[in-house]
């Protein structure tokens, strides 16, 4: 078993290791929960502080020209793009996930009108079973959402499929789909391909370009930490930009907004999906946390990442044999930045490992769920929530009658 003096000198070592300082953590507390709200950085403190005290204080409107507000969702795209293997010009920042899912899944539809199928995943995101239900029953025809077993989508499409939707990190289990077996098999068959990067971006290296992905949509407050209810960001791969139409245009998606035209004329690129007015300080949040990312590359991070996982998954079997179901795949290629312990007194579980200071998070019926952010995590600090799990197991304080109502937020 590995000792915490390995792990110590791990830390040592780690190239990654300084970046720790540009967040602003608890001290005392190891935070496994960057998969659901990332942390603070002090780069998204200066960043928001400087739009509240000087642009949003001293320029007032004139912010919008002066402080270049306008341009930030096509800028904090562009920054976004390397992060998921994408050319600048094909990633816009706005709404929140489901909203730009819907836009995708909406515009998508149009483009396959001969197909009256959409797959998705029985196992998806909930948000994406409810989204693509609704814009797929108000299409301009009749349509069937069909929520399949993922590992049965070769022989569920069909030439009648028009749309694929899946998530590429299962947000339970963690199992990481293959990006590029999967959109070239949905290619194969006529149809579109729609990613949900939510647990992929700054997580896991991404090829969309390789991959020939159509579209694809990622969060803004998981993996890259850019504050509770961040926006998200949409890809729209460049041959579709001005193929792909905005279901929900609205005036800044329009080529001149401050022309009152009364008639839609969608801006060229990216910037066509974009509806409403950016949300200015919730973007300078985002913009400072994607700082951090300027200064690693994906494939540093991912080798840590699978370094963190491997271990947890270790100790975990070496400190608590034979206790939990580890769900998330062994193999490195099927497996995200996040291990899912299954355990029938999960939530019970993972609230005791809050209370000493290990925050981890449960998703119903039975998963504890930690995420491992390499930008900020030791290997120490691994090490020592195994510890504190390996205590909350032996003395069972699990079964603790407090964790017998789950708090709204799990
Ligand atoms: C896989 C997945 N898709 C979609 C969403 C919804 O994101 P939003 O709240 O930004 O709409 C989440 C949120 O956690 C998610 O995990």
């Amino acid at each position: 078993m590995t000792t915490r003096a390995v792990c110590a000198a791990l830390d040592a070592t780690d190239s990654l290791a300084p970046l720790r300082e540009e967040f602003n953590l608890n001290e005392g507390e190891i935070y496994l929960d960057g998969n659901s709200l990332g942390p603070v950085s002090h780069s998204a403190v200066s960043r928001v502080n400087d739009v509240m005290n000087r642009q949003w204080a001293k320029d007032l409107v004139r912010g919008w020209n002066d402080d270049s507000w306008m341009a930030l969702p096509t800028q904090l795209g562009d920054r976004i793009a390397p992060l998921i293997g994408a050319m600048p010009g094909e990633v816009v920042v706005a709404d929140t996930l489901t909203i730009l899912l819907a836009k995708l899944i909406g515009g998508a539809l149009e483009l396959r009108p001969d197909r009256r199928v959409v797959l998705t995943d029985v196992a998806n995101f909930h948000s994406d079973l409810y989204i693509v239900d609704a814009v797929a029953s108000r299409a301009t025809r009749p349509l069937t959402v069909r929520a399949i077993d993922r590992g049965a989508l070769a022989e569920e499409l069909s030439d009648d499929v028009a749309l694929v939707m899946l998530t590429q990190v299962d947000y339970r289990t963690g199992e990481m789909l293959d990006l590029s077996g999967i959109t070239t098999l949905v290619h194969d068959a006529g149809a579109l391909m729609l990613w949900d990067f939510a647990h992929s971006t700054g997580a896991v290296p991404l090829d969309v370009e390789g991959a020939n992905v159509d579209f694809a949509a990622g969060c803004g407050y998981k993996y890259l930490n850019g504050g509770p209810g961040a926006p998200a960001f949409a890809y729209v791969r460049r041959t579709w930009q001005g193929v792909l139409k905005n279901p929900l245009p609205g005036w800044l998606g329009h080529a001149r907004p401050f022309d009152f035209e009364l008639t839609y004329d969608p801006a060229a690129g990216v910037q066509a999906f974009v509806t409403s007015s950016p949300s200015i300080i919730a973007l300078e949040s985002l913009s400072g946390a994607l700082d951090v990312f300027e200064r690693t590359s994906m494939k540093e991070l991912r080798a840590k990442s699978l370094a963190l996982t491997d271990l947890f998954i270790d100790l975990v079997e070496s400190r608590v044999p034979g206790v939990f179901d580890v769900v998330t795949p062994r193999e490195h290629e099927r497996r995200g930045s996040q291990v899912a312990l299954r355990h029938v007194e999960a939530y019970g579980v993972v609230q005791a490992m809050i209370e000493r200071g290990v925050v981890g998070d449960f998703r119903a019926p039975d998963i504890c769920r930690f995420g491992f952010t390499p930008l900020y995590l030791r290997y120490v600090d691994v090490f020592d929530a195994v510890e504190i799990l390996a205590q909350v197991m032996n003395s069972e304080a699990f079964l603790d009658e407090r964790f017998t109502t789950r708090k709204p937020v799990t």
